[in-house]
Protein backbone atom coordinates (compact mmCIF):
# COMPACT_ATOMS: atom_id res chain seq x y z
CA UNK A 1 0.00 0.00 0.00
CA UNK A 2 3.22 2.11 -0.16
CA UNK A 3 3.34 4.83 2.21
CA UNK A 4 -0.73 4.92 3.07
CA UNK A 5 -2.18 3.46 6.06
CA UNK A 6 -5.01 2.10 6.68
CA UNK A 7 -6.66 4.62 8.63
CA UNK A 8 -5.91 7.12 5.84
CA UNK A 9 -7.95 4.83 3.26
CA UNK A 10 -11.00 4.38 5.23
CA UNK A 11 -10.82 8.11 5.76
CA UNK A 12 -10.76 8.37 2.23
CA UNK A 13 -7.90 11.00 3.08
CA UNK A 14 -5.60 9.71 -0.08
CA UNK A 15 -7.22 8.93 -3.90
CA UNK A 16 -6.62 5.18 -4.20
CA UNK A 17 -3.50 4.68 -6.51
CA UNK A 18 -4.53 5.28 -10.00
CA UNK A 19 -7.16 7.91 -9.36
CA UNK A 20 -6.24 10.99 -9.12
CA UNK A 21 -2.93 12.57 -8.44
CA UNK A 22 -1.80 9.85 -5.08
CA UNK A 23 -1.40 12.86 -3.25
CA UNK A 24 -3.33 13.27 -0.07
CA UNK A 25 -6.89 15.38 -0.41
CA UNK A 26 -6.92 18.11 2.14
CA UNK A 27 -9.14 16.61 5.13
CA UNK A 28 -11.92 13.77 4.75
CA UNK A 29 -14.81 14.00 2.25
CA UNK A 30 -17.95 12.81 3.45
CA UNK A 31 -20.39 10.80 1.73
CA UNK A 32 -23.80 11.81 2.09
CA UNK A 33 -26.70 9.20 2.62
CA UNK A 34 -28.78 11.03 0.30
CA UNK A 35 -27.95 11.85 -3.42
CA UNK A 36 -29.58 14.35 -5.69
CA UNK A 37 -27.49 13.54 -8.66
CA UNK A 38 -28.59 12.86 -12.54
CA UNK A 39 -26.04 9.54 -12.97
CA UNK A 40 -25.71 6.64 -11.73
CA UNK A 41 -22.20 6.33 -12.73
CA UNK A 42 -21.47 9.39 -10.95
CA UNK A 43 -22.29 7.98 -7.76
CA UNK A 44 -20.89 4.73 -8.11
CA UNK A 45 -17.72 6.38 -8.64
CA UNK A 46 -17.82 8.06 -5.34
CA UNK A 47 -19.13 4.53 -3.82
CA UNK A 48 -16.06 3.02 -5.45
CA UNK A 49 -13.80 5.55 -3.94
CA UNK A 50 -15.28 5.69 -0.73
CA UNK A 51 -15.51 2.36 0.94
CA UNK A 52 -13.01 -0.39 -0.44
CA UNK A 53 -10.32 -0.44 2.00
CA UNK A 54 -7.99 -1.50 -0.43
CA UNK A 55 -7.42 -0.42 -4.05
CA UNK A 56 -10.33 -2.29 -6.21
CA UNK A 57 -8.57 -3.85 -9.26
CA UNK A 58 -11.39 -6.33 -10.77
CA UNK A 59 -14.91 -5.07 -10.59
CA UNK A 60 -17.57 -7.15 -12.07
CA UNK A 61 -21.29 -5.90 -13.38
CA UNK A 62 -23.34 -8.66 -13.06
CA UNK A 63 -26.25 -6.84 -14.98
CA UNK A 64 -24.31 -4.55 -17.22
CA UNK A 65 -27.16 -4.23 -19.74
CA UNK A 66 -25.62 -1.30 -22.27
CA UNK A 67 -22.75 -1.01 -19.94
CA UNK A 68 -24.52 2.64 -18.35
CA UNK A 69 -22.97 2.55 -15.12
CA UNK A 70 -19.39 2.78 -16.63
CA UNK A 71 -19.68 5.96 -19.48
CA UNK A 72 -16.55 7.85 -18.92
CA UNK A 73 -14.65 5.36 -16.33
CA UNK A 74 -11.56 4.31 -16.72
CA UNK A 75 -12.31 1.25 -14.29
CA UNK A 76 -11.51 -2.60 -14.91
CA UNK A 77 -15.08 -4.15 -15.35
CA UNK A 78 -16.11 -7.22 -16.84
CA UNK A 79 -19.41 -6.90 -17.54
CA UNK A 80 -21.96 -9.97 -17.52
CA UNK A 81 -25.34 -10.22 -18.59
CA UNK A 82 -28.13 -12.89 -19.02
CA UNK A 83 -29.21 -10.95 -22.72
CA UNK A 84 -26.34 -11.60 -25.54
CA UNK A 85 -27.62 -8.64 -27.42
CA UNK A 86 -26.62 -6.12 -25.04
CA UNK A 87 -23.14 -7.59 -25.92
CA UNK A 88 -21.66 -7.73 -22.52
CA UNK A 89 -18.31 -8.99 -22.20
CA UNK A 90 -19.16 -12.31 -21.08
CA UNK A 91 -22.91 -13.56 -21.13
CA UNK A 92 -23.82 -15.57 -18.78
CA UNK A 93 -26.18 -16.04 -15.76
CA UNK A 94 -25.67 -14.57 -12.52
CA UNK A 95 -27.07 -16.88 -10.57
CA UNK A 96 -24.22 -19.72 -12.00
CA UNK A 97 -21.45 -17.68 -12.80
CA UNK A 98 -18.86 -18.67 -14.94
CA UNK A 99 -15.90 -17.15 -12.95
CA UNK A 100 -13.11 -18.32 -9.98
CA UNK A 101 -13.92 -18.17 -6.22
CA UNK A 102 -12.27 -14.65 -4.50
CA UNK A 103 -11.21 -12.79 -7.75
CA UNK A 104 -13.31 -9.54 -8.02
CA UNK A 105 -12.97 -6.76 -5.28
CA UNK A 106 -16.29 -5.60 -6.06
CA UNK A 107 -19.85 -6.45 -7.54
CA UNK A 108 -21.96 -4.08 -9.15
CA UNK A 109 -25.97 -5.42 -9.35
CA UNK A 110 -29.19 -3.74 -10.79
CA UNK A 111 -32.05 -6.61 -11.45
CA UNK A 112 -34.43 -5.99 -13.89
CA UNK A 113 -37.46 -3.54 -12.59
CA UNK A 114 -40.98 -4.85 -12.80
CA UNK A 115 -41.92 -2.07 -15.32
CA UNK A 116 -44.99 0.31 -14.57
CA UNK A 117 -47.80 -1.05 -16.10
CA UNK A 118 -49.30 2.01 -17.17
CA UNK A 119 -48.84 3.75 -20.69
CA UNK A 120 -45.78 6.24 -19.76
CA UNK A 121 -42.37 6.92 -20.34
CA UNK A 122 -40.85 4.79 -17.95
CA UNK A 123 -42.48 1.50 -19.29
CA UNK A 124 -41.22 2.23 -22.61
CA UNK A 125 -37.33 2.89 -21.29
CA UNK A 126 -37.55 -0.39 -19.76
CA UNK A 127 -38.58 -2.55 -22.73
CA UNK A 128 -36.72 -0.14 -25.05
CA UNK A 129 -33.34 -1.40 -23.31
CA UNK A 130 -34.81 -4.54 -21.59
CA UNK A 131 -34.32 -2.95 -18.10
CA UNK A 132 -37.74 -4.46 -16.85
CA UNK A 133 -39.03 -8.02 -16.87
CA UNK A 134 -41.81 -10.04 -15.77
CA UNK A 135 -42.88 -12.01 -12.95
CA UNK A 136 -45.42 -14.01 -12.49
CA UNK A 137 -47.90 -14.36 -9.44
CA UNK A 138 -46.76 -17.43 -8.25
CA UNK A 139 -43.67 -15.04 -7.48
CA UNK A 140 -45.57 -12.39 -6.18
CA UNK A 141 -44.97 -10.23 -8.99
CA UNK A 142 -41.32 -9.61 -7.74
CA UNK A 143 -37.86 -10.57 -8.50
CA UNK A 144 -36.70 -11.54 -4.60
CA UNK A 145 -37.05 -14.78 -5.55
CA UNK A 146 -33.71 -14.23 -7.71
CA UNK A 147 -31.57 -12.71 -5.48
CA UNK A 148 -30.45 -16.07 -3.01
CA UNK A 149 -29.14 -17.73 -5.73
CA UNK A 150 -27.47 -14.38 -7.37
CA UNK A 151 -25.90 -13.55 -3.80
CA UNK A 152 -24.70 -17.01 -3.31
CA UNK A 153 -22.63 -16.84 -6.79
CA UNK A 154 -22.00 -13.11 -5.56
CA UNK A 155 -20.13 -14.24 -2.05
CA UNK A 156 -18.33 -17.02 -3.88
CA UNK A 157 -16.55 -14.87 -6.62
CA UNK A 158 -15.86 -11.95 -4.58
CA UNK A 159 -12.46 -11.74 -2.53
CA UNK A 160 -12.88 -11.66 1.13
CA UNK A 161 -13.54 -7.78 2.42
CA UNK A 162 -15.21 -7.15 -0.76
CA UNK A 163 -17.80 -5.04 -1.62
CA UNK A 164 -21.15 -5.78 -2.90
CA UNK A 165 -22.96 -2.11 -4.49
CA UNK A 166 -27.03 -3.16 -5.42
CA UNK A 167 -29.27 -0.55 -6.99
CA UNK A 168 -32.85 -1.17 -5.95
CA UNK A 169 -36.24 0.51 -5.89
CA UNK A 170 -39.47 -0.71 -3.56
CA UNK A 171 -42.55 -0.32 -5.96
CA UNK A 172 -46.26 -0.98 -5.92
CA UNK A 173 -47.53 -3.97 -8.04
CA UNK A 174 -50.66 -5.44 -7.64
CA UNK A 175 -52.41 -2.94 -4.91
CA UNK A 176 -49.58 -3.80 -2.51
CA UNK A 177 -46.23 -1.99 -1.61
CA UNK A 178 -43.30 -4.48 -2.61
CA UNK A 179 -40.27 -4.02 -0.29
CA UNK A 180 -37.35 -4.90 -2.72
CA UNK A 181 -34.61 -3.50 -0.49
CA UNK A 182 -35.98 -4.93 2.55
CA UNK A 183 -35.90 -8.57 0.72
CA UNK A 184 -32.60 -7.74 -1.04
CA UNK A 185 -30.83 -7.19 2.81
CA UNK A 186 -32.50 -9.95 4.03
CA UNK A 187 -31.01 -12.31 1.48
CA UNK A 188 -27.95 -10.79 1.80
CA UNK A 189 -27.57 -11.58 5.47
CA UNK A 190 -28.90 -15.19 5.12
CA UNK A 191 -25.60 -15.28 2.60
CA UNK A 192 -23.62 -14.22 5.57
CA UNK A 193 -23.32 -10.46 3.84
CA UNK A 194 -22.51 -7.85 6.16
CA UNK A 195 -24.93 -4.54 5.31
CA UNK A 196 -23.17 -1.65 5.59
CA UNK A 197 -24.39 1.50 4.20
CA UNK A 198 -27.94 2.61 2.24
CA UNK A 199 -28.18 5.87 0.12
CA UNK A 200 -31.02 7.14 -0.75
CA UNK A 201 -31.14 8.47 -4.77
CA UNK A 202 -33.61 11.15 -5.47
CA UNK A 203 -34.74 10.86 -9.01
CA UNK A 204 -36.68 14.91 -10.16
CA UNK A 205 -39.86 13.92 -9.70
CA UNK A 206 -42.51 10.90 -8.85
CA UNK A 207 -43.01 8.41 -11.28
CA UNK A 208 -46.91 9.14 -12.03
CA UNK A 209 -48.70 6.33 -14.08
CA UNK A 210 -51.97 7.64 -15.62
CA UNK A 211 -53.79 4.28 -15.22
CA UNK A 212 -53.41 5.01 -11.28
CA UNK A 213 -54.45 8.52 -11.28
CA UNK A 214 -55.72 7.88 -7.48
CA UNK A 215 -53.35 5.60 -6.28
CA UNK A 216 -53.42 5.43 -2.29
CA UNK A 217 -49.80 5.24 -2.07
CA UNK A 218 -46.90 7.76 -2.13
CA UNK A 219 -45.55 7.90 -5.27
CA UNK A 220 -42.22 6.27 -5.82
CA UNK A 221 -39.45 9.33 -5.83
CA UNK A 222 -36.08 7.42 -4.98
CA UNK A 223 -34.43 4.54 -5.34
CA UNK A 224 -31.56 2.80 -2.81
CA UNK A 225 -27.92 2.05 -3.52
CA UNK A 226 -27.25 -0.55 -1.04
CA UNK A 227 -23.66 -1.52 0.16
CA UNK A 228 -22.69 -4.84 1.48
CA UNK A 229 -19.01 -6.29 2.43
CA UNK A 230 -17.95 -10.01 2.39
CA UNK A 231 -17.20 -9.53 6.27
CA UNK A 232 -18.37 -9.60 9.67
CA UNK A 233 -17.83 -6.30 10.22
CA UNK A 234 -19.03 -2.55 8.24
CA UNK A 235 -15.87 -0.23 8.13
C1 LIG B 1 -31.99 -3.06 -14.86
S1 LIG B 1 -31.00 -3.79 -16.11
C2 LIG B 1 -29.37 -3.22 -15.71
C3 LIG B 1 -29.12 -1.83 -16.26
C4 LIG B 1 -27.68 -1.39 -16.18
N1 LIG B 1 -27.24 -1.25 -14.81
C5 LIG B 1 -27.56 -0.05 -16.85
O1 LIG B 1 -27.64 0.99 -16.19
O2 LIG B 1 -27.39 -0.06 -18.06
C6 LIG B 1 -30.96 -5.46 -15.62
C7 LIG B 1 -30.13 -6.34 -16.53
O3 LIG B 1 -30.00 -7.61 -15.89
C8 LIG B 1 -29.96 -8.60 -16.88
N2 LIG B 1 -30.28 -9.88 -16.23
C9 LIG B 1 -31.49 -10.33 -15.82
N3 LIG B 1 -31.35 -11.53 -15.27
C10 LIG B 1 -30.03 -11.87 -15.31
C11 LIG B 1 -29.27 -13.01 -14.91
N4 LIG B 1 -29.85 -14.06 -14.31
N5 LIG B 1 -27.96 -13.01 -15.12
C12 LIG B 1 -27.36 -11.95 -15.71
N6 LIG B 1 -28.02 -10.84 -16.14
C13 LIG B 1 -29.34 -10.80 -15.93
C14 LIG B 1 -30.99 -8.13 -17.89
O4 LIG B 1 -30.76 -8.72 -19.15
C15 LIG B 1 -30.76 -6.62 -17.88
O5 LIG B 1 -29.87 -6.25 -18.91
Amino acid sequence: MGGVNKAQWRLSLVDPPGVGNGKPRHGYEPLASVWHGEEDAELLEKLIRFYPRKRPRLILDATVNGGRFWRGSQRRVVGLDIERRHEPTIAGDNSAMPFRQNVFDVIVYDPPHIPNQGRDKSKDFNVRFGLGGRSPKECDYSFAHTYPSFLAEAWRVLKPEGLLLCKIADYVHNHRYQWAHIDLIQAARAIGFCPCDCIVKVRKGPIVDPKWKHAHHSRRQHCYWLVFRKSDRCE
